[in-house]
């Protein structure tokens, strides 16, 4: 089986049986209960862009700049499915896992033990001055909240945490946001409300993976 290197630092995509691209990470701790796939003698753990938005835009060939040393502050951890892909990426960063779900926080936690590079934190993501003390300066915001006030929470952690020139990554799910409205008409209002920090990116839409959903990636470009 050939594994092909992508522009990601710990990541690898590899052709399945079916014919179809998929994703795989090179695990930051030794492996247990997980789908993995062997090459050269390595084991990688698969990232199932059905489950994770983040595999999803990746497999789709967007250019989000995560390195192995970025810092990263994740917005909405849920259970850490996603964010111990990140942790795996972010092999010499740190990955700042924020989510105010007390049951999905119990998963989280027993994601982050073993890893060393992510923080958990349970927060409400509106206020991000009550995990100031907590989070460092970082390179991408990646916010996955399904709310209603994507841009507010977004603009109020980008100027608290984000670097000049970092990465918003941003996951509209815009039947949580209006069920009447277009997909397209909610997502340029969200972007409205950002263009004056922001330069935006990359608009990527998720399906097949996920109906109904955007991912915005924009960059901080003005003083907020
Ligand atoms: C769509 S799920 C995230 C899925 C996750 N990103 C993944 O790929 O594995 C949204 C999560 O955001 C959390 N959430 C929603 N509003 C939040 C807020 N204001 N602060 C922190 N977490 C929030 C929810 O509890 C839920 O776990």
């Amino acid at each position: 089986m050939d594994r092909l290197k992508t522009r990601l630092d710990n990541v690898f995509t590899f052709i399945a049986q079916d014919g179809s691209k998929r994703l795989a990470t090179k695990s930051l701790i030794p492996l247990r209960d997980e789908k993995t796939i062997t090459f050269e003698g390595e084991e990688y753990r698969i990232w199932d862009p059905y489950r994770s938005k983040l595999a999803a835009i990746i497999l789709k060939g967007s250019s989000i700049g995560i390195k192995k040393d970025s810092s990263v502050l994740y917005l909405g951890a849920a259970n850490g499915t996603t964010v111990s892909f990140v942790s795996d990426i972010v092999s010499e960063g740190t990955v700042f896992a924020v989510e105010f779900s007390t049951r999905a926080m119990q998963d989280l936690i027993r994601v982050s033990t073993p890893r060393m590079n992510l923080v958990p934190i349970l927060a409400d993501a509106r206020h991000p001055v009550s995990y100031k003390n907590m989070v460092t300066e970082v390179d991408i915001i990646y916010q996955d909240v399904a709310q209603r006030e994507q841009a507010e929470i977004a603009m109020r952690n980008a100027g608290l945490f984000l670097k000049q020139d970092g990465l918003l990554v941003l996951m509209i799910k815009s039947r949580s946001i209006d069920s009447v409205k277009k997909t397209s008409e909610i997502v340029d209002k969200e972007i409205k409300q950002l263009e004056s920090s922001f330069d935006i990116r990359e608009l990527i839409d998720l399906e097949p993976f996920h109906l109904d959903h955007t991912a915005v990636i924009l960059q901080k470009v003005f003083y907020i």
